[in-house]
């Protein structure tokens, strides 16, 4: 029998429709859309506006937009993961509400927290399920309201994240499709240069946390961009090394959307030419765990049956890695 592989057979997305644009942030901090421009590549971000609604929101439209699209039934789902930074809220796990409101009432389901790698990672795990042959429908959710935790007084944060969402649908496959090969990694040494600070066990809520805007994401962009630049460029160059791809081998790159010089340099390393990189930073920013689904979206039309793209995420703790995978399907 030959063996099961991971194939993604659907995709869909969801953002919300309030545009936070470089000119907007101009009246907002001391910014202007050229420095915002050339150091990172974003143009404009969506943020979720509507009082009351946080990350499942996000997610549950996603989902609903690939059950749309592929028309599957909800009740086949038997695994629905939600890889997020911003759970709706602690404790109650926000993949059980998203599965329910989705229809997906025969899963069971959890929520996978890695910072920018949770989607990445996710997608590991999903895997592993339909790998094991008990599994026949996963769906993986990268969902994150970076609103949520985001000071819109501070020009270093505020320019870079946005909220978003991708669901991708993971199905056994005998072809040959799928994840074929991963490489993750994770070094605890860089948490004190991304985090919220409060908020979890060490530093639980007080009035103190809130006056110090201790809730709020610090990020020690200079520190974190030199971590980004070298792991992700090395694990992608890894991955196309140990399964013997030259570059002509490679069909995409989707990298995690931080900043456009992160990803010219690990699309450099791999000697890829630009226009085989899966980009849309400039028009959502930083959307942590959506920036891979939001691009299989954006680029769906594109793939065909056969391509094989390398994913690289680099994010808080530290955390990072790249899957090689070979696409399915083709769209149209
Ligand atoms: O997704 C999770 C992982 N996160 C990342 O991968 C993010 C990695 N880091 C970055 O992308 C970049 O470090 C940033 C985009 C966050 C910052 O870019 P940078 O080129 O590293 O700028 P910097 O922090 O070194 O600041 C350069 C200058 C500073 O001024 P001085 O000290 O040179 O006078 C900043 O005060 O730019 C100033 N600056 C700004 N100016 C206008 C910082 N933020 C802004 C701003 N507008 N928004």
């Amino acid at each position: 029998m030959s063996k099961i592989t991971a194939a993604i057979t659907a995709v869909g997305m969801y953002v919300p429709e309030y545009v936070l644009s470089n000119q907007i942030l101009e009246t907002m901090v001391d910014t202007n859309d050229e420095w915002i421009t050339t150091r990172t590549g974003i143009k404009e971000r969506r943020i979720l506006k509507e009082p009351g609604k946080g990350t499942s929101f996000l997610a549950i439209n996603a989902a609903k937009d690939l059950i749309a699209k592929s028309k599957i039934d909800p009740k086949e789902i038997e695994l629905v993961i939600v890889a997020t930074a911003t759970p709706d809220m602690q404790a109650a796990s926000t993949s059980a509400f998203v599965a329910s409101n989705i229809g997906a009432t025969e899963a069971f389901s959890f929520d996978l927290e890695s910072a920018c790698s949770s989607f990445l990672f996710g997608m590991s795990t999903a895997a592993r399920y339909i790998e094991s042959g008990k599994y026949k429908k996963v769906l993986l959710i990268g969902a994150d309201m970076n609103s949520s935790m985001i000071d819109y007084t501070d020009r270093a944060t505020c320019i870079i994240f946005g909220d978003g969402a991708g669901a991708v649908l993971f199905e056994p496959n005998k072809d040959g499709f799928g994840v074929l090969d991963e490489y993750l990694r994770s070094d605890g040494v860089g948490r004190e240069f991304l985090q919220v600070a409060a908020g979890g066990s060490i530093l639980p809520a007080s009035e103190e946390t809130v006056k110090n805007k201790q809730h709020y994401v610090y990020q020690d962009g200079r520190t974190v961009f030199k971590f980004a630049v070298s792991n992700m460029a090395d694990v992608s160059a890894k991955i196309m090394e140990r399964n013997n791809l030259a570059k002509e081998d490679v069909a995409w790159l989707a990298p995690h959307q931080a900043n456009k010089r992160i990803i010219e340099a690990t699309a450099n390393r791999m000697d890829l030419e630009m226009n085989k990189v899966m980009m849309n930073i400039q028009k959502y920013g930083n959307t942590t765990s959506a920036t891979l689904p939001l691009l299989l979206n954006e680029y769906e039309k594109q793939l065909r049956k056969g391509d094989n793209i390398i994913f690289a995420a680099f994010g808080g703790g530290f955390t990072w890695g790249a899957i090689y995978l070979k696409w399915a399907y083709n769209a149209n």
